[in-house]
């Protein structure tokens, strides 16, 4: 959500803006903008729309100036429209801010701004940040006379002292999130960045130096990266970053990490979409996940860092995640009740905060997140630690917001790469192989399951990356399914299943609806005669997750019932059972699993499914309609 990236080096900052920019279009956005420090003052331009629009901009005019901020904005506040796109500048046009989060006390802060002659132009929260800026800015004086920390930088003789303090100044009246920013006239070698709630991070170049909202902006100058902590800023040069916590002292030693993963990794690489590519990536995934968990006979998960007498005597797991996460954490509830026999209770983050959960010392508590930076889910951590759990994440994304010992107690990391496609693929399923190897070192702390079992769900599990290759040898059956008029042409559709077959419906749900904008709902199969089988007729497809296992014959029985009302129905069917092809209009074959492993394979054709016809409808696969990558406002 609202990508930020900031450059202060010898190149041309309106190409690197451009550049990465680009590479934050994942994140979801509807305008664009930047801010260049030029001879002759401040040049901004920006506009509603995609990046094209810059692209052609820089095709037909040069626009000088080494130093920049640029911003794509995913609107909250006012319409996606040229005058709420970021950089937002002050009265006069000397200060110029780009901005991630929201500001929840904007509306007290405009109007006490207003009755002090500011004017705003346009709707955003963001507008008070820079009104508050030129406030601070106008009267060094005063800045300096502070008693506090910013009193004291603002006279320290910092080159930056000024910016600086009103910036630390600024942000002591903000309510809510932010990533933030600033480009000052008066200083154009150097930019101020802060943040709090949403992600922010420094490249650590060669004579440049970047801001960004994420990795993948700043790879192609350096792969040296520092996590801005929460609540910190950073004054950023070509020769230098300084990194200051929330009282202007010098952070001296700022968390360094070296990228592991190359440009090339968050490119297309031949394929047509970066949703092809990483459905495809999902054997390399589930390896890298499912590597080294199992070893000398005992699973190895030591990131979780309670004793296995602390986990036998949980009492109580529960679950937190948003979206794909969260049909990720229903299929683990199974997993883990199963193996574990803990009682699982599993929530969406965003009802979790307000629930006044039952959660105490002996509760553990499971945060997925794919991105680590889900707001809902950062704050749902919160919650559960205040109230004395234990909460540890499972995410992908290494330096993330969940993973800062502020956030969790520990991390599990996927170890998927990185995920540009909005829509998640590969990180759901190798987020259920990190939750089969949470539950099953559960299960061996707690005694519920013999190492002899353990040893052979391991066995199994590192089978499933080769199944999956195999699913995807058959794509172009899934193809020409999703192409038929049927499913092209549907209004809407009905995804079902049992057990652990309901969270991979409603997984294949949530892809088609987000990507092809063809409305479909989810169903425990044996629901449907309680209600939705009212909506089926010869238009509607029908999606059976009818894979080998304790509940297959119902599903059968339940796909029956939406064949008598005229359906379309398609399944997904474990290998060699050849009785169904028959009985459905297509067959998705998956290999043979035990049951409780099935949901990763059954995954797959539901995920090439909706790509097909998203695709077949022309969507914009890699970048729906509305939607964002990451999501950092509640
Ligand atoms: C759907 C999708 C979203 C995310 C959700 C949570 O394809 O990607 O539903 O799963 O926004 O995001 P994370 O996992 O980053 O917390």
């Amino acid at each position: 959500m609202c990508g930020i990236v900031g450059y202060v080096g010898e190149q041309s900052a309106a190409d690197v803006l451009f550049s990465g920019l680009a590479r934050l279009e994942y994140r979801g956005y509807d305008s664009w903008g930047i801010a260049l420090a030029a001879p002759d003052g401040l040049q901004v331009r920006k506009k509603s729309g995609k990046l094209a629009g810059l692209r052609d901009l820089l095709a037909t005019e040069t626009l000088p100036g080494t130093v920049g901020i640029g911003h794509t904005r995913w609107a909250t506040h006012g319409r996606p429209d040229d005058v709420n796109a970021h950089p937002h500048l002050d009265c006069h046009g000397h200060i110029a801010i780009v901005h991630n989060g929201i500001i929840e006390n904007y509306v007290e802060l405009r109007e006490e701004l207003r009755r002090q002659g500011h004017t705003f132009v346009s709707q955003t929260d963001t507008e008070v940040i820079v009104h508050l800026l030129e406030r601070e800015l106008a009267d060094p004086d005063a800045l300096r006379a502070d008693g506090g920390y910013v009193g004291e930088y603002a006279r320290s003789g910092a080159p930056d002292a000024l910016l600086t303090a009103a910036v630390a100044a600024t942000i002591r009246h903000l309510d809510g999130a932010y990533a933030l920013a600033v480009l000052w006239d008066a200083l154009p070698d150097c930019l101020v960045a802060a943040r709090k709630g949403s992600p922010l991070i420094i490249g650590l170049g060669q004579g440049e130096n970047l801001i960004a909202s994420d990795i993948p902006a700043v790879l192609a100058h350096t792969r040296r990266v520092a996590i801005l902590n929460d609540g910190d800023l950073a004054v950023v040069r070509a020769g230098g970053v300084e990194f200051l916590d929330g009282g202007l002292t010098a952070v001296t030693e700022p968390e360094i990490m070296e990228v592991e993963w190359s440009l090339e990794a968050a490119e297309k690489g031949g394929y047509e979409d970066f949703m092809l590519k990483e459905i495809h990536e999902q054997p390399t995934a589930l390896r890298a996940t499912l590597q080294g968990r199992f070893e000398d006979g005992r699973v190895q998960l030591s990131e979780l860092t309670l004793s296995d007498a602390e986990l036998a005597a949980l009492e109580r797991v529960f679950i937190i995640a948003c979206g794909t996460s969260y049909h990720a954490g229903l299929v683990a509830k199974t997993l883990i009740e199963k193996w574990a026999r803990i009682p699982v209770e599993v929530q969406v983050s965003s009802e979790f905060r307000y629930s006044d959960p039952l959660v105490d010392a002996r509760t553990l508590v499971i945060a997925i997140t794919q991105s680590g930076e889900t707001i809902d889910t950062l704050f749902g951590v919160r919650e559960a630690r205040a109230k004395g759990a234990k909460a540890f994440a499972v995410t992908n994304v290494v330096g993330s917001s969940v993973t800062r010992p502020e956030a969790a107690d520990g991390v599990v990391y996927t170890h998927a790469g990185p995920e540009i496609g909005v829509a998640a693929t590969k990180t759901f399923t190798a987020q259920i192989a990190a939750l089969n190897v949470l539950a099953l070192k559960l299960a061996q702390a707690r005694g519920t399951l013999t190492a002899d079992e353990i040893a052979r769900i391991f066995a199994e599990l590192n089978e499933l990356p080769g199944h999956i290759e195999q699913i995807l040898l058959h794509q172009d059956d899934i193809r020409s399914c999703a192409e038929s008029g049927c499913c092209v042409n549907a209004c809407t559709s009905l995804f079902l299943g049992r057990g652990v077959g309901v969270p991979i419906a409603m997984e294949g749900a949530l892809k088609l609806k987000e990507i092809s904008y063809i409305h479909a709902e989810a169903y425990a199969a044996g629901e449907m005669k309680h209600g939705p089988i009212a909506l089926i007729d010869a238009s509607v497809p029908v999606v059976g997750v009818a894979t080998d296992g304790s509940t297959y014959e119902k599903v059968v029985s339940n796909i029956k019932e939406v064949q008598a009302r005229d359906a379309i129905v398609v399944v997904v069917a474990s290998e060699g059972n050849e009785s169904i092809r028959n009985r459905v209009d297509h067959v998705f074959y998956v290999p043979r699993t035990s049951e409780l492993l099935s949901p990763i394979v059954a995954t797959v054709p539901l995920q090439l499914f909706a790509y097909y016809i998203a695709k077949s409808r022309g969507c914009d696969v890699d970048q729906p309609r509305n939607l964002a990558k990451s999501v950092t406002v509640e």
